[in-house]
């Protein structure tokens, strides 16, 4: 059997072979947040077709952390209900699935449209500008922001999901207090690695205060920001991040990037030398930390995962576009057709975006993989 159908311990989870199906917004809930029977049938139905963790798209812990207008929303008791049915659908399959939490920070857009309050860790002259201007966090809103992650947590585990996800990645919260770029603050939460990892440090504490002793608590950290002439997050900042949040308890550190844009969704990926994006930085973190991690983007044929998987870079594999063309991709490696995804990566999975709403679906015309 190959290696990628090993069970792997994640946490108090266990979890049935080496696949993270990774975070993956799909416009589906309503301007509340709320979601219904087709994020239901979407995450069940990844669980029923055998990916070993399911983790949900972003979800924002309060309205001023909304980034689009149709993002799921954990942000009220309210929503413990909804998802509930979700749960409750993947624990019928034997799935695992985990809620990935945000706050989005200077890329809350859609606070910024809908003239919410919104908010930016540093506010300076060339950041990207929305609607209306973002003003600068105090730092009782700081205090505040991480209190509302640990109540989204407490939601996250009162809806009976397996574990949360941290969104440390991708130019959100997480991801601009850690970047010395977007973090340009001269008080306890700016200027050293110490100081601009305070805030993850400080959401992590405030989540494991709300959640069971054991409930598992994870991260995709955005381990290097690519940015400009290295003035960014560095890998090796980015590796003592994650050795520091495993001190803290979490239970898996997921690798991507931080808050370079072009990284955001690496295109054209079609032969098996593109594949495994970040590679050597999980390398570095996984010399800096115990494990157990996960490696995500580029993905795409089953001999480089195993390769990958072998080489004890990572433990496990993350994967998301290949799961928007097939979502049951890892059934049919399982069921011996072992065909690399039919993904080539052009990024048409966001689609056009109408009144503010995306449509998440693969636009491939046809199957032209190139080899
Ligand atoms: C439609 C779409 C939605 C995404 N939503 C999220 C998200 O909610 N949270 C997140 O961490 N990453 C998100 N991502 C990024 C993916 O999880 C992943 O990191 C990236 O696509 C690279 O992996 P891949 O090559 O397997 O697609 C999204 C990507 C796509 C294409």
């Amino acid at each position: 059997m190959s290696i990628l159908f090993e069970p792997i311990q994640v946490g108090n989870m266990k979890v049935k072979n080496r696949f993270l199906r990774s975070a993956t917004y799909y416009a589906l809930a309503d301007e509340d947040g709320f979601v219904g029977e087709a994020s239901v049938d979407l995450i069940a139905g990844l669980a029923e077709n055998d990916v070993g963790l399911v983790v949900t798209g972003f979800a924002y812990v309060r309205t001023d952390g909304r980034s689009i207008l149709d993002q799921n929303g954990i942000h009220t008791d309210d929503h413990i209900p909804c998802y509930r049915k979700m749960t409750d659908a993947v624990h019928d399959v034997d799935g695992l699935v985990a809620m990935q939490i945000n706050h989005g920070g200077a890329n809350a857009y859609a606070a910024s449209y809908r003239g919410d309050d919104y908010m930016a860790v540093s506010v300076y002259e060339d950041m990207p500008k929305f609607r209306k201007p973002a003003r600068e966090m105090k730092e009782e809103d700081i205090e505040s922001i991480i209190d509302s992650y640990g109540q989204a947590a407490r939601r996250v585990q009162e809806a009976g999901f397996d574990g949360v996800q941290i969104h440390g990645a991708h130019g959100y919260l997480v991801s601009q207090f850690l970047s010395p770029v977007t973090n340009r603050r001269q008080d306890k939460w700016g200027g050293s690695l110490d100081n601009r990892m305070r805030f993850v440090v400080e959401v992590t504490r405030a989540i494991k205060k709300e959640v069971d002793e054991d409930f598992p608590v994870m991260i995709k950290l955005g381990v290097r920001d690519y940015v400009g002439d290295g003035h960014g997050l560095t890998i090796e900042e980015g590796a003592e991040v994650a050795r520091t949040l495993e001190r803290e308890g979490l239970c898996l550190v997921e690798i991507s990037h931080g808050i370079s844009t072009e990284r955001r969704l690496i295109l054209g990926i079609t032969k098996p030398e593109q594949e495994v994006c970040f590679r050597d930085d999980a390398q570095v973190v996984r010399d800096a930390t115990e494990g157990p991690t996960c490696l995500v983007a580029g993905f795409r044929s089953l001999p480089v995962m195993e390769e990958t998987l072998a080489s004890g870079v990572t433990d496990m594999i993350g994967i998301s576009r290949p799961l928007i063309r097939e979502p049951d991709l890892i059934r049919r490696w399982k069921n011996g057709d072992t065909a690399k995804s039919e993904c080539i990566s052009c990024g048409d999975c966001f689609g056009t975006q109408e009144k503010g709403r995306h449509r998440i679906g693969c636009r491939q015309i046809k199957k032209e993989n190139s080899d």
